[in-house]
């Protein structure tokens, strides 16, 4: 085992049951030496293969740093069958062929144990149409929405939902091709962004409140963290390039709202079958109403990103959560 491995166990194992947030909500888990050769997918062909680059270098920083035999490997750079010599793949790519269920069952098809969520829940995760559905059904609130395409009566969406108007691409990330519509007459000029980047095009109710994301490990909902944007609405800007966003980790929520919020989110993700690790998007309106958005299955993975903040809150460093998704790697 490697020392730095071995260094975590020990640094986990004596936090133990002493009461820290993380120790309450993540029970010791320990860590199996075996992960033997490893591949971090990043980079990849989606639109969000800067952000990517980002994330697989900070889990592979993370993961050498704990003593993990572990290589970068850029899908859009190599044939996918040399990673037949890998024992684990830990997959930091974002968006399609990477987050939408297709690399998960070429990995499925070589054996290859891979981290998050399998083939079927990555592929509905990505698509934010079929994923209202699947909660609309169970129960788990989603704003109102409408499908738009170029022969959708822009008028009569506007009447039946309202203004302003959130309009997205189903399977897009990082707020691309998204547009806060004020005015009818801008319904359909946003409608035409948002196609050039799907065949499917959301409108959804615009929610002015507060805007939280769950973080999910294993099977727990990690501290909420709150994000306050001057913009908008938390777009590519906001997110990745500007300084003005804030993070609030505490949310700031009452203990058990928080708690009633974690669980929902859990539900969420379970819901669509998600395994590993992932993160729910939501937002609460001015009367405290949850409204979920989406489900990540393969969130940004930086040093700045927010499913490494929850962790912080819960006690576990980058390198112990990189560990943990790593842990949870399966086949089936
Ligand atoms: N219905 C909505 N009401 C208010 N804001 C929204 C709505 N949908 C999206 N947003 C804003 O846009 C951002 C990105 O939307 P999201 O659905 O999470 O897609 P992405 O996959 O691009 O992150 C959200 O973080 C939020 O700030
Ligand atoms: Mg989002």
């Amino acid at each position: 085992m490697a020392s730095r491995v071995k260094r975590v166990m020990a640094e986990e194992a004596s936090r133990g049951s002493a009461g820290g947030i993380g120790s309450q909500v993540l029970p010791f888990a320990p860590m199996s030496a075996g992960y033997g050769k490893v591949a971090v997918l990043l980079g990849g062909r989606s639109a969000e293969r800067e952000v990517s680059l980002k994330s697989g270098n900070a889990v592979l920083n993370a993961l050498k740093s704990s003593g993990v035999d572990a290589h970068a490997f850029d899908p859009s750079e190599y044939e996918l069958a040399e990673l037949k010599e890998f024992d684990r793949v830990f997959i930091a790519l974002h968006g399609r062929f990477g987050e939408d269920g297709t690399i998960q069952g070429a990995l499925e098809l070589m054996g290859i144990p891979y981290t998050g969520s399998g083939v079927l829940a990555s592929a509905l995760a990505m698509d934010k149409w079929r994923t209202k559905l699947v909660w609309q059904a169970a129960g788990v609130p989603t704003p109102r929405y409408a499908l738009l395409t170029s022969r959708t009566n822009f008028e009569q969406v506007v009447e039946e939902l309202g203004l302003p108007l959130m309009v997205k691409p189903a399977s897009e990330g990082s707020s691309i091709g998204m547009s806060k519509v004020m005015q009818a007459a801008d319904l359909q000029p946003a409608y035409e962004l948002a196609a050039q980047h799907d065949r499917l095009v959301i409108a959804e109710q615009f929610i002015a409140g507060e805007e939280y994301t769950a973080a999910i490990l294993g099977d727990v909902a990690l501290p909420l963290i709150r994000l306050e944007t001057p913009h908008t609405f938390y777009d590519y800007e906001a997110k990745y390039v500007a300084n003005t966003t804030r993070y609030l980790c505490p949310c700031g929520l009452a203990p058990e709202r928080e708690r009633g919020f974690q669980a929902l989110a859990l539900r969420a993700f379970e819901l669509l079958g998600c395994q590993g690790w992932g993160r729910a998007d939501f937002m609460l309106d001015a009367s405290g109403t949850p409204y979920f958005l989406e489900l990540n299955t393969s969130p940004g993975m930086t040093d700045h990103s927010l499913v490494p903040m929850a962790a912080r809150q819960a006690g576990l460093s980058f390198e112990q959560l990189v560990l943990r998704v790593l842990e949870n790697a399966h086949v089936g």
